[in-house]
């Protein structure tokens, strides 16, 4: 059965996302995870093959096209706390994924509306290395010249290996209207672009679904790019900002939250009773 879905997965990958997918070229290996605390790791079958963030202790944000043709997701996990995708130590944390709500209008061509929420099986606990990520808004401003970082365990070029542990890489924000001058109009409303011009540094794939993080507030997910690191061709990322108020109507409630309310309810009996 694992053999099976492993070869399920492998189709996935291979099928479905073919060249147009990301992972990080040309970083720096990760020397403290508090620092990329948000960062989680998709795995199938306890192999990983997709990035994401914490949006709170319930819920994690990813790619759309990194889960909409899993078979199941009985034998998805997200794993955090760790640097080591491939090692379990004694900071591993995983928990499983009870629902998986993908854009209603994600098109797995253009890459359309390329993001998700994953509801967790119980709430994650937060520490110096399990963290949330705030997000930025269409109301927020930033200067031109706005740096981020993007990370993950993808590939550390086209077709390349990827790598055991976590990478980060630092680029610049590229907006939609001057990332057009490299891709045309695929860059759809939903999308922002981060990188360089010249080839070398860029997301690869296996980083699909997570964070590009500017100023410690999370600005996109890994979404695509024509294969990696390439000249005139950076990388392409759910642009979060869009997607505020989809993020806020599909979060699901945390135990914590019902904890509060149910609370308060046994309050509010209590008090008409008397
Ligand atoms: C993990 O925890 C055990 C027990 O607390 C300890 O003996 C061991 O050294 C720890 N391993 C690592 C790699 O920190
Ligand atoms: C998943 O969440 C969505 C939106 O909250 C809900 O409509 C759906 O019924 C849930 N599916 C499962 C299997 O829990
Ligand atoms: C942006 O600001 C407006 C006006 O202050 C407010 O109504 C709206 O909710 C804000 N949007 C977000 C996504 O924060
Ligand atoms: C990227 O991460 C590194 C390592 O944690 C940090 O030193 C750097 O300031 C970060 N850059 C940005 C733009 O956030
Ligand atoms: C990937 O790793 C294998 C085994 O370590 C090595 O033989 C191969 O050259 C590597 N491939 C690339 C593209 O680096
Ligand atoms: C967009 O392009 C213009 C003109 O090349 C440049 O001045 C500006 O800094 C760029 N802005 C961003 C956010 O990339």
């Amino acid at each position: 059965m694992q053999a099976l879905t492993h070869l399920l997965l492998l189709c996935c990958v291979l099928v479905g996302v073919n060249c147009f997918e990301p992972r990080i070229v040309g970083g720096r290996q990760v020397q403290n995870r508090e620092d990329f605390a948000y960062q989680v790791s998709l795995r199938f079958s306890k192999m990983h093959f997709c990035g994401g963030v914490i949006l709170d202790s319930r819920n994690v944000l990813t790619a759309a096209h990194c889960v909409y043709n899993l078979p199941t997701l009985k034998y998805l996990e997200v794993f955090v706390g760790d640097l080591n995708v491939r090692s379990i130590s004694n900071n591993t944390v995983s928990v499983r994924v009870t629902n998986a709500t993908i854009h209603e209008h994600f098109e797995d061509r253009l890459l359309l509306n390329d993001i998700c929420i994953l509801k967790l099986e119980k709430d994650l606990e937060f520490s110096s290395t399990v963290k949330s990520v705030p997000l930025w808004t269409l109301n927020d401003t930033f200067e031109d010249d706005l740096r981020c970082n993007v990370s993950g365990w993808g590939t550390t070029e086209y077709k390349g290996n990827s790598s055991n542990n976590l990478l980060y890489l630092e680029l610049p924000l590229i907006e939609r209207k001057n990332c057009s001058k490299y891709y045309g109009n695929a860059i759809d409303p939903g999308m922002v672009c981060a990188g360089f011009e010249e080839a070398g540094k860029d997301s690869c794939e296996g980083d699909s679904g997570g964070p590009l993080v500017c100023e410690n507030k999370l600005m996109g997910l890994v979404s695509w790019g024509f294969q990696c690191a390439r000249a005139m061709h950076p990388g392409v990322y759910t642009d979060v900002r869009e997607y505020s108020d989809w993020i806020k109507k599909h979060q699901h409630s945390s135990t914590s939250k019902h904890l509060g309310f149910s609370w308060l309810m046994v309050l509010l009996i209590a008090l008409l009773e008397l």
